[in-house]
């Protein structure tokens, strides 16, 4: 790994230690499989916090007492060593308070293991609707920086850091919290480390569906827009507690766009928002936060605003305040997309465990003319743009 990293360019590995010092003077290590091994107890299942697509992610507890969280990614081939250097040492340069930076990785002959800084509040996920979902940490203030945060996240990956990077799965999921509720967004940039033949979108689609732009569920049109309507549907759970897809009594499903679309039509925003609020919330961040939602999640690409807008909305700043919205499109997946989602069907903190049949959103829409924008060198139409 050494030689591909060195390979890169301006990172300087030196042989026999494990530190590496960034341009911007922050450092990340290679971690041995032992230490690993060791602080994650053998990747034990009382460590395992989850497990997402590309692998289970572990708590652990390096020999200097460094909480960390470990992905151990699905085996990959040696074709893919030289792909993972130049992305790790990508993430590695990537730095701000709202994005949840490498603390450093292993990658041994079958193996592949992130390294990320232990994340006390777990995700978004856990507070809205798994296991700290009894719980009333996640009040109206809260919910406002985790809104503003993760939007400013992303608006450094779309508009700050070289090359762009577009996420692709923004969801409660990826939403991490530290011991501040300061959130921190994460899995950023390692959709390509798929093994080969798997599509992520194809194996995870249960868990993300309700999150996807119709553009990219149904013509893998790829963009930062897509990022944006993703956001706006995690600020409509935000503000209503709800999932992006709801299981209805009798089996119908729900978009979370929906439901919202009557309520936001007739001006009763109100009826909105989450009741474990208890009715302490800002009206007038509310109004702020649905109007971005409600442009965020247009169907039309072109119509969203970029992240750069978002924020300044959510903060108030926008002088020339984009047109309320009084009207909220809600996106219908086709019925067979929506059979296909599990996320709603499950209350566990993974978002459904992925689909072993491998059967997802595109095969599922026929959509053979779909490419995988990662796969065709293609960086303009994929996250690097
Ligand atoms: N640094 C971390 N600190 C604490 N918990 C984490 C950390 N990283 C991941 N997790 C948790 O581990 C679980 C699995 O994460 P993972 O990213 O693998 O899956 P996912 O987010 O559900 O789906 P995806 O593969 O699409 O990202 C999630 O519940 C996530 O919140
Ligand atoms: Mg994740």
């Amino acid at each position: 790994m050494g030689s591909a990293l060195s390979c890169c360019g301006s990172e300087k590995v030196e042989e026999g230690t494990t530190t590496i010092t960034a341009a911007n003077n922050t450092t990340w290590r290679i971690f041995s499989y032992k230490e690993l091994h060791t602080a994650t107890s053998g990747f034990s299942e009382e460590n395992k916090l989850g497990e997402g697509g590309f692998g289970s992610v572990y708590w652990g507890k390096t020999s200097d007492g460094l909480q960390i969280a470990v992905k151990k990614l699905k085996a990959m081939n040696s074709k893919a060593e030289m792909e993972f250097a130049v992305e790790v040492e990508v993430l590695g340069r990537v730095r701000h308070k709202n994005l949840l930076g490498l603390r450093g990785y292993c990658a041994g002959t079958d193996q592949r293991l992130i390294v990320y800084d232990y994340m006390p509040n777990l995700s978004l996920l856990s507070h809205l609707h798994g296991q700290f979902a009894g719980e009333t940490q996640l009040d109206w203030k809260k919910r406002m920086k985790i809104a503003i945060g993760s939007a400013e996240g992303l608006l450094y990956l779309h508009h700050e850091v070289t090359p762009h990077i577009i996420h692709r799965d923004i969801k409660a999921s990826n939403v991490l919290l530290d011991s501040n509720f300061e959130p921190l967004v994460a899995d950023f940039g390692f959709a390509k480390l798929i093994p080969e033949g798997v599509s992520h979108m194809t194996t995870r689609v249960k868990g993300t569906l309700g999150y996807l732009a119709p553009e990219y569920a149904m013509w893998g049109k790829v963009s930062e827009s897509c990022d944006v309507y993703s956001f706006g549907i995690l600020l409509l759970e935000l503000l209503t507690g709800r999932k992006p897809i709801e299981k209805l009594p009798g089996g119908l499903k729900r978009t979370v766009t929906e439901w919202a679309e009557p309520l936001i039509t007739q001006g009763k925003f109100k009826e909105l928002v989450d009741p474990k609020l208890r009715a302490n919330f800002d009206e007038n961040q509310l109004k702020q936060a649905i109007n971005v939602a409600a442009l965020c999640v247009q169907s039309e690409p072109e119509k969203r605003p970029n992240m750069k807008e978002v924020v300044n909305i959510l903060k108030g700043y926008d002088p020339r305040g984009k047109v309320m919205q009084t009207r909220i499109e809600s996106v219908k997946y086709k019925a067979e997309l929506i059979d296909l989602d599990q996320a709603s069907d499950d209350d566990d903190d993974n978002g459904g465990v992925p689909d072993e049949s491998g059967l997802g959103v595109f095969e599922a829409m026929e959509v053979p003319k779909m490419r995988d924008p990662y796969k065709h060198g293609d960086r303009k139409m994929s996250k690097h743009v």
